[in-house]
């Protein structure tokens, strides 16, 4: 199978720091994936390489086959990947509801010809309620989007990346700075909204990682260490060590540890 989203040897470096260490990473259609590791790993580094914001010094990225390595941020947007950064992007004096219209309505031009874009207007209005209805902001839709909470402008940003049609989300710490009641609803949405689509996500939530992640990788000062199912994640000794090693924050080695049961604690 085509992978939706495939990263070969990718290496990067600022100046003299070598930052990302020949990656490869390949995650299939559909699946969502975690990407942990600890602060500096380089989690946001590759992000911003797949999403086009750097070119990386060596290897390939390709999205569903093909190669985007060297293509800029809108082209690569337009081939249907969405990254979601920690500052969102919406539009904060649009209501929730034109934000959602405005992204619904780029993708129906791309979609469109030209002599179909007079009758888009329905559906654009169609796709953008369905949208609202999905991230739970049905009764925000007509306030200014810069009004909304924090984590209500997190779920506008998700929404106006499936209003714009992408298939393959990354999505980098999408509960950072959430209580665990708003993380665990944000988390509740990515699930819900993300079926059929594909997810790469960042993120030092272990609870989180565990009930989203069909599989992990970690990656620890720029290399990938291990890959694998959630199960196989906790269970492997090099991750352990790795965690338990460098006196990495709670989140982490708390949730392995919580995850591996009593008598593995740190
Ligand atoms: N533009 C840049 N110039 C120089 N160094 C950079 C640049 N961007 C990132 N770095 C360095 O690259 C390393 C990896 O940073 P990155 O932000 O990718 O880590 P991360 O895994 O996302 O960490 P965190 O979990 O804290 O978000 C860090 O040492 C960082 O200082
Ligand atoms: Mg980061």
């Amino acid at each position: 199978m085509i992978p939706a989203l495939a990263v070969y040897g990718i290496r990067k470096r600022f100046g003299p720091t070598h930052v990302l260490h020949g990656v490869d990473l390949a995650i299939e259609p559909g699946e969502r994936h975690a990407l942990i590791g600890p602060n500096g790993a380089g989690k946001s580094t590759l992000f911003n390489l797949i999403a086009g914001g750097a070119r990386p010094n060596a290897g390939r990225i390709d999205l569903f086959g093909a190669e985007i390595t060297r293509l800029a941020p809108a082209a690569i947007a337009r081939r249907g990947l969405a990254r979601s950064f920690q500052s969102t992007s919406v539009f904060a004096r649009l209501s929730v509801f034109d934000n959602l219209r405005c992204a619904a309505m780029l993708a129906e031009r791309r979609r469109m010809r030209w002599w179909q874009r007079f009758s888009g207007s329905r559906s654009v209005d169609a796709h953008a309620e369905q949208v609202l209805d999905a991230v739970g902001l049905s009764a925000r839709g007509h306030v200014r989007a810069g009004t909304l909470s924090y984590a209500e402008q997190r779920a506008l940003d998700l929404g106006i990346a499936l209003a714009g049609g992408a298939h393959t989300l990354l999505l980098d710490e999408p509960t950072a700075g959430m209580n665990r009641a708003e993380a665990a609803h944000a988390i509740e949405l990515i699930r819900a909204t993300t079926a059929g689509r594909t997810l790469l996500m960042v993120e030092h939530d272990m609870d989180a990682v565990f009930a989203l992640a069909d599989r992990i990788s970690v990656l620890v000062q720029g290399r990938v260490i291990a890959t694998g199912t959630p199960a196989a994640i906790r269970a492997d000794a090099a991750v352990r060590a790795a965690y338990l090693g460098d006196g990495l924050g709670g989140g982490l080695s708390g949730g392995l540890s919580g995850g591996f049961g009593k008598g593995a604690g740190a």
